[in-house]
Order: C-alpha cells, then structure tokens, then sequence
C-alpha cells in the first residue's frame, strides 16, 4: 500500500479503526486482523473507551498478541475522554493510568503513537507534559499526537511538551469538509466561509502535523453512510459513474476523495466487513484527477463561490 509520513514514520495511506472489534467473534476478528496485515494495513487506531473499553481486548484475543505478531504492527490509541463520558480528563495521574490500562488490554509493552482524544476544558499543559515525559522515558509511548483539536490548542500543549505533536485525528469526508470549505470561501457572507477550527488543515500542513480522518463515510456527528443515501442523489450519481470508470466501487471513489488531497491524510476506516476493507485499501492504488475531486465536492452540496447558483444574479 501507499504510505504516508508520520513523524518520522512511513505508515500506510490508510489506517484500520479498531472502535467496533468487540462487536466481532475471536474467529471473525482474527480473520478480519489476519487480511489487514496481508493488504500491508498494519496501522490500527484505538482508543481506551471503544467498546465500552472491550474494543482493544478483542483485538488482542483475537489475534493472540504475542511479541511476533506485535512488531509487525502500528498501534494507536487515545486517552482523555473517561469510560462513562461523563467527563473529560488529561491530568497527569488519568493519562498515566489509562496508559497501562491500554497496554494491558492490547498485551503489549508499548504504543507506537499516543493521541489526546478531545481537548479537556481543565486542561493543565504542564501536567499533559509531565505525563508524556514519563511515558516517553518508560518506553511505553513512542510518539505523541491530539485528536479533535484546534491550532490554538495544540500550540498551547507545545509551549510545555518535550515531545512533538505529530497527528491531529479530525473528522473528515466528502460529506463533512468544513476545514476544506472555509479556505475556499473564506471572507464571503455564507456559512461555509464560518471558521469552526481556526484553520487548522493548513495549519497542520505548515507544522508537519498528520492529519489522520474519522468517519470516512458518515455525515453529521456518526448519523449513518452518505453512500447510497436518498439525502446524496447527485452525489451517488457521481461517485458510481468514476466506480465505473476506475473498476471499484463508490466506496473506493470516496476514500480515494480523501487521499487526493496534497496535505497527504491518513483516512481511518471504520467497517468491520472484510470486503469494505478492500475497498477502502484499493483506494490508495488509484488518483482521481483534479476535476474528478471537484465534481466530487460540488456534488455533495458545496457550490463554488465562482459559480453562481442556479437562479442566482451576479452584479
Ligand atoms: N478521534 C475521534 O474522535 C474519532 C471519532 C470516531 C471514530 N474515530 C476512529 O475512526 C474510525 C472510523 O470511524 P467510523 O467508524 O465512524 O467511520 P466510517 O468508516 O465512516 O463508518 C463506518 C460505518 O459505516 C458502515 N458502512 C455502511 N456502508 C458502508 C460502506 N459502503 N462503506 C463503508 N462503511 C459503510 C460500516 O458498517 P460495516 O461494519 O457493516 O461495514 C460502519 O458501521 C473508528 O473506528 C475510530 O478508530 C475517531
């Protein structure tokens, strides 16, 4: 597979996300790890809460992570969001305990990237570093990142970190590309011209921070596919006349939508089928071309502000 720049790791294009393994049986997951690592997708995104804290576990077992198997792997995982979701925390004690709570689940001594889940409103810098400084040393964290955050904080965090920051886990698809939008119609009177996240797609491509993408093919907040919904006719058309084209399916043209995109992202998968999955790693053997991406994102409803809307008078 394609592989893009971490820190100063090359990963591959496209992650696995790992939030709903505990829905698969040991046979089922094992299978479904197994055919990961073959198509050479060794990256998997976790979090300490996935699976009401079952999602790493289920992992593990189902692979039975012994020390081979682990070396041939990327493992990512989060902290800062407590189990019960009553609450954000990234004080030194929560993040230490989370930590080892992860390492035990996913029968490992260590974990390649580490990512803050969501910003904490209490957040103490000073604290967050503290914390990452005894993980670093311990060599039970490799590399550090945030997840859902914006420029502001996270040059916040690098005024104490010792370590840097080298992903930003953000929401992103065809049908939520906001922090694409903003750029595009930035100082006009329309919503999409709104700055929601102080610019932080370029923001992340001036600091050499991967932007890795959630939700790869959901709309709103996880309110279900835009593919083959009667909410995107226009651009369901679209995606099938190119899934003609390339010979894959809309899946494929949808994941390859974010891939083309120069700031080199990282798109997270989120299916548990093995099939999907193919899908969505075939993308990263095709490039759609310019016009391809801007017909793709004209029809999922983002009118070009150089293009008048149908009925629209331009003085
Ligand atoms: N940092 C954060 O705050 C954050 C938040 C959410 C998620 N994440 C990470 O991002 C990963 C992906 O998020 P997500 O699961 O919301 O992403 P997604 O890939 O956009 O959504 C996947 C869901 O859509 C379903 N689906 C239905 N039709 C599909 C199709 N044609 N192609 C692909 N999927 C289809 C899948 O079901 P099937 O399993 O039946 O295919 C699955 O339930 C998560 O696993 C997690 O690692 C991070």
């Amino acid at each position: 597979m394609r592989t893009v720049k971490i820190g100063d790791m090359h990963v591959p294009a496209i992650a696995v996300g790992c939030r709903r393994m505990n829905t698969l049986t040991k046979e089922e997951g094992e299978k479904f790890i197994k055919t990961a690592l073959d198509l050479g997708a060794n990256y998997f995104d976790h979090a300490d809460l996935y699976g009401g804290c079952k999602s790493d576990a289920a992992f593990a077992d189902a692979i039975d992570m012994n020390p081979s198997i682990r070396e041939k792997m990327f493992i990512q995982t989060k902290c800062g969001i407590r189990p019960q979701m009553n609450a954000f925390d990234l004080s030194k004690d929560y993040i230490l305990q989370s930590v080892d709570g992860s390492l035990k689940r996913l029968k490992t001594d260590y974990i390649d990237v580490l990512l803050i889940h969501r910003y904490d409103a209490l957040c103490e810098p000073e604290e967050v570093a503290e914390a990452f400084g005894i993980l670093k040393q311990s060599g039970k964290v490799r590399a550090f990142g945030v997840s859902n955050m914006t420029p502001m904080q996270i040059m916040l965090l690098e005024k104490y970190l010792k370590e840097p920051l080298i992903v930003n886990q953000l929401q992103f698809s065809l049908a939520h590309c906001q922090m694409i939008s903003q750029g595009i119609y930035t100082n006009m009177e329309i919503d999409a011209a709104i700055d929601r996240d102080c610019s932080i797609l370029d923001f992340c491509r001036l600091k050499d921070i991967t932007i890795q993408t959630w939700s790869p093919f959901q709309m709103g907040y996880m309110d279900g596919v835009f593919l083959d919904n009667p909410k995107y006719p226009e651009l369901n058309e679209v995606l099938a006349r190119l899934a003609e084209k390339y010979s894959v399916t809309k899946t494929t043209i949808a994941m390859a939508w974010i891939l083309r995109h120069p700031a080199k992202m990282q798109p997270i998968t989120g299916t548990m089928k093995i099939d999907r999955l193919k899908d969505c790693i075939k993308a990263s053997e095709i490039t759609i071309t310019r016009d391809e991406w801007y017909e793709l994102y004209v029809a999922a409803g983002n009118a070009l502000p150089c293009r008048p809307q149908p009925g629209q008078k331009v003085n």
